[in-house]
């Protein structure tokens, strides 16, 4: 728009980048809600961050446009609409007020492990009967599970990729 109007805007900078994410990220939020509003089901493709250049051929992105976050919607299946919703990490662990915990070793692997005792807990009856009906949680088991989740988001080919692409997508923004 500004371009067109012959309004020249560069330097470009990185500030505008953030801020354009910040809109586009509520934007996405405000449009998953209505969507369910509307019983039509969502899911975030963050994945879109990937592949960058096959991306912006198959949209026809002009520079200085980032695509930040991708939408899927659709009618839910009946299986969908069944679906038990998985044990999350409880508000304490994801909110912090004011001012962010300092990391400490020994408390770390807590809201995991909470996590994963209500993960048992919602478990079908089969595998509650495996475990007895007693929610134990060894200290290994957290450890793996930590070491899992490491591995599965940032130890993974689709990881590697992502960050490669976002490095060409900063470099293009900013050159
Ligand atoms: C920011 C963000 C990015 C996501 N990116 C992807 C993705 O690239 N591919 C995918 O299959 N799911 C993606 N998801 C969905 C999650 O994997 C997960 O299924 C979802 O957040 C959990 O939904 P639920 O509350 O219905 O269990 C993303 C979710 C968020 C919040």
């Amino acid at each position: 728009m500004f371009d067109a109007e012959g309004i020249k805007t560069d330097p470009v900078f990185e500030a505008n980048l953030f801020l354009a994410m910040q809109d586009c990220i509520i934007a996405a939020q405000n449009a998953v809600v209505a969507a369910q509003s509307l019983g039509i089901g969502s899911c975030y493709i963050g994945d879109i961050l990937e592949n960058y250049e096959a991306n912006w051929e198959l949209l026809h992105l002009p520079k200085y446009s980032v695509p930040c976050v991708m939408l899927v919607m659709g009618h839910l299946t009946e299986q969908q609409k069944a679906r038990r919703k998985p044990a999350r990490l409880s508000i304490g662990d994801i909110v912090s007020v004011d001012t962010y915990p300092k990391p400490d070793a020994d408390s770390a692997g807590d809201g995991l492990r909470c996590l994963m005792e209500k993960e048992v807990e919602d478990a079908p009856e089969g595998r509650r009967i495996l475990n007895r009906g007693t929610v134990e949680i060894t200290d290994s088991a957290v450890d793996a599970r930590i070491l899992d989740t490491a591995n599965r988001k940032f130890r993974s080919d689709f990881h590697r990729e992502m960050q490669r692409s976002v490095k060409k997508i900063l470099e293009s923004w900013c050159e």
